[in-house]
Formats: structure tokens, C-alpha cells, sequence
């Protein structure tokens, strides 16, 4: 690719910066990457932890791997360069949103670790928080909600995680959260606690909001 400066692009600065939007927010903004297996419980989390900060009055928004590949990614497949491909994207797009002052929630396969840690590397120092959602492969099969290890065992799927492609476990996750052995209220409040001892958001917050 040629450097940007040979194709005349510049960045504009926002006269509102980063920290200005976190000030209105009330808390800082972050990513939260959850990865791991197909079934480990990613976007069942992610929606829960997303729910706890929107009832603690915090801007939350998940990225779900799945949800991203009916538009976005659309037309990426599974292959290691497609899927390169599909988790720089979503660190894009992540990046934007903590940039407008969003605790983003990530939940994607994400199996190659070099991509995640280059995502991490791109990012702001801190702000890429590894959350390993770890659930044994024989429980994910177990649970197989979407029915994709059953299509992979009778060979209708090829290239599936954990079966047929890799999934490389993290070297640097700031967190575990073992699916298998507990349970979605006690992840949330793992996320939760983490992310106030980080003091990205207030430890006592106000009442929260019905939801
Ligand atoms: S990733 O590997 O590139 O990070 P991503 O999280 O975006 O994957 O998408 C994974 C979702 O795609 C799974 O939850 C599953 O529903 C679906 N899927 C379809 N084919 C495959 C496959 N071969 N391997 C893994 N997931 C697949």
C-alpha cells in the first residue's frame, strides 16, 4: 500500500477531543475484547456486560463478530487471511468508537493471536483489555447453539474453530473468565470489577436505570 502521504490524505482533528466526551460520559472509555471458541459464551457476556453499564448509566456498545459479518465483513469467509482481515477491521472500528468515548465490547473468535496483539498494538496504551472468555471444546459442543459443530462433524462446515481451523489462547489477557465453571452474572461482575479497580468507571455509581 502506498504511505498516505503519496495518496494526499490527511488527518482532521475533531475540535472535541477524547477526553472532553469521556468528561460528559461520566466514565473513560476502552475496549473490552472478548475472544475465544464458538459457543464459549462471548456475545451471551457481552450483552450482559453491555446491559450492566447501560443500567449504570455507562455507553456501552458491542461488536459481535456475527452481527459485523451480515454487513460490514460480509464478504470475508474463514479463512487465517479473511479472518486477519475481519479482526482488523472490527480494531478499526472499535478504535473509533473508544476514540467517541464508548466502552466498546468486542466479541468475535478472534483465534490468531498475532491479530489480536496487533490490534492491541495499534491501540492506546491501556485501552486494549483482553478478555479470554475459556470454556472447554467438549462443553462449546455440548452447548452448540447455532448447531455449527454438529454441521462440522458431518463435514458441512470446513475450517471450523477449535475442529478443523486453530485457536491460539492468549499469552497477554488481562482477564479469564471461565464460562464452564461459572456463571454469566459472575463474568459481568468480573468485567465489571475489573474495569473499576482500572478506574475507567466510578466504583459507587449512581442509581441505576430499570431495564
Ligand atoms: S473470527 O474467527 O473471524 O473472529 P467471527 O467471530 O467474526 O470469527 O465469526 C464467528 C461466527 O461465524 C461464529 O460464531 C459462527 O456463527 C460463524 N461461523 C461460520 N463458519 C465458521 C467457521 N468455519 N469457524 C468459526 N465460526 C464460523
Amino acid at each position: 500500500m502506498k504511505e498516505r502521504n503519496e495518496r494526499h490524505i490527511e488527518w482532521h482533528a475533531s475540535g472535541i477531543t477524547r477526553e472532553d466526551r469521556e468528561h460528559l460520559n461520566g466514565h473513560q472509555s476502552c475496549i473490552l475484547w472478548l475472544t475465544g471458541l464458538s459457543g464459549s459464551g462471548k456475545s451471551t457476556v457481552a450483552a450482559a456486560i453491555e446491559k450492566e453499564l447501560f443500567k449504570q448509566r455507562s455507553r456501552a456498545y458491542i461488536l459481535d463478530g456475527d452481527n459485523l459479518r451480515h454487513g460490514i465483513n460480509g464478504d470475508l469467509g474463514f479463512g487465517p487471511e479473511e479472518r486477519s482481515e475481519n479482526i482488523r477491521r472490527i480494531g478499526e472500528i472499535a478504535k473509533l468508537l473508544a476514540d467517541a468515548g464508548i466502552i466498546t465490547i468486542v466479541a468475535a473468535i478472534s483465534p490468531y493471536r498475532q491479530d489480536r496483539d496487533k490490534v492491541r498494538a495499534s491501540c492506546t496504551p491501556g485501552d486494549f483489555i483482553e478478555v479470554y472468555v475459556q470454556c472447554t471444546m467438549r462443553e462449546c459442543e455440548r452447548r452448540d447453539p447455532k448447531g455449527l459443530y454438529k454441521k462440522t462433524r458431518t463435514g458441512e462446515i470446513k475450517y471450523f474453530t477449535g475442529i478443523s481451523a486453530p485457536y491460539e489462547p492468549r499469552l497477554q489477557a488481562e482477564l479469564v473468565l471461565k464460562t464452564d465453571e461459572r456463571t454469566v452474572a459472575d463474568s459481568v461482575s468480573e468485567v465489571i470489577a475489573f474495569i473499576q479497580r482500572r478506574q475507567l468507571i466510578n466504583s459507587s455509581p449512581e442509581e441505576g436505570m430499570d431495564t
